[in-house]
């Protein structure tokens, strides 16, 4: 059996994985600190798939409790690197815990893995890294821009740290750069969890829809954009997930063509945000109260996609649906709130 540890396997994008890793016959072990998760997530987890995941709870920017995480697992076929801070806005306020917390991590990981051998790497990257890129679709080969946050740094500098590790040791790493992830399991069993106010679009929507929030304001309509809202690539999250399995695969059996290798993960369709209001009042059937308001600072205006590589490489590509990823969202925070 494949033994495969999930870091940051309790969070939004890593439960969805871990279900399709077990579902696809991976034995998963996950590593969370909890600081952005609730242990409720692994019983919802072995709801769906049958299978309570092995669990251990501890910061693995600490290089002591890494390390002896790794004499107890020798026999780890593969890692998924979840496990990071990712609130664009509080990186800018708590730049150097951004920079603890996202480098440390991948850095003592890395440690494990050249003491133990443990070969294989899937590292959860951005489409932050390109900022806004001169051309659409955005393809891998387009450069890093400056960035804008330091969260979307993090992600740059991760890219860079494994660039370099695979030249120097026996690692092979895949680096996947998602575009915007939303919605749910269709079990409405898990899905994004906001701690307090939601940063992301879609929670604000669906928490709006509910009734939790007033009103969602809409960062701009003065873009150079058709309706003049921002763009963006969103994905289903479990289509998201899907590719991490098939991304381990590759690794696993040795087919990746360079070192690291670098995916978009997107869908290649761009929708403002106005379209994705419009989707979840066709979904949910409700009017949404919104109103625009300034452009967010930092925010780029458009970003898509270009998923050719992926599509060929991998040999995945994003099914889902607009509607779909809508829907899953809103069956999601009514089944969080009972109904
Ligand atoms: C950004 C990052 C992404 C990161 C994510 C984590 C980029 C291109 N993307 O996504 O890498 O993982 O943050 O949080 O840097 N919006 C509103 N009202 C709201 C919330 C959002 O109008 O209340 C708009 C935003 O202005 C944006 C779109 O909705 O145009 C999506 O925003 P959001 O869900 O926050 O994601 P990004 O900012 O694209």
């Amino acid at each position: 059996m494949n033994k495969i540890l999930v870091t940051g396997g309790a969070g939004y994008i890593g439960s969805h994985t871990v279900v399709e890793l077990q579902q696809n016959g991976f034995e998963v072990i996950i590593v969370d600190n909890l600081s952005n998760s609730l242990i409720e997530v692994l019983d919802n987890i072995h709801s769906i798939t049958g299978i309570k995941p092995h669990f251990e709870q501890f910061d693995l920017a600490d290089p002591r409790l890494t390390a002896d995480f790794f004499t107890r697992h020798t026999d780890l076929s593969g890692i998924i690197h979840f496990a990071a801070y990712k609130a664009v806005g509080e990186s800018m306020e708590k730049p150097l815990g951004y920079y603890r917390n996202n480098l440390m991590s991948l850095i003592n990981l890395l440690e494990g893995m050249k003491l133990h051998g443990i070969n294989n790497i899937v590292f959860s990257s951005s489409c932050t890294v390109y900022g806004q890129p001169d051309e659409l679709p955005v393809t891998e080969n387009a450069p890093f821009k400056p960035a804008f946050s330091a969260y979307g740094n993090t992600k740059q500098m991760c890219e860079d740290i494994l660039k370099f590790t695979v030249n120097a040791h026996p690692v092979k790493a895949i680096a996947l750069r998602y575009f915007n992830p939303i919605g749910a399991h269709p079990s409405a069993l898990i899905g994004e969890l906001p701690l307090g106010i939601p940063n992301n679009l879609v929670p604000y929507i669906t928490q709006t829809g509910i009734g939790k929030r007033e009103y969602l304001r809409v960062f701009g309509n003065d873009y150079p954009t058709p309706d003049g809202t921002a763009i963006r690539d969103y994905i289903h999250v479990v289509d998201l997930a899907q590719a991490h399995v098939v991304a381990l695969r590759r690794l696993i059996e040795g087919r990746s063509k360079t070192n690291p290798e670098v995916f978009n993960l997107g869908t290649g369709n761009g929708f403002s945000v106005m379209q994705i209001i419009e989707a979840f009042e066709r979904v949910s059937g409700l009017k949404l109260n919104y109103r625009i308001v300034d452009r967010r600072a930092g925010d780029i205006e458009q970003v898509w996609a270009d998923t050719g590589y992926a599509n060929n490489e991998l040999g995945w590509k994003a099914e889902r649906t607009l509607d779909e990823m809508m829907a899953s969202a809103w069956r999601w925070e009514m089944a969080l709130e009972g109904r």
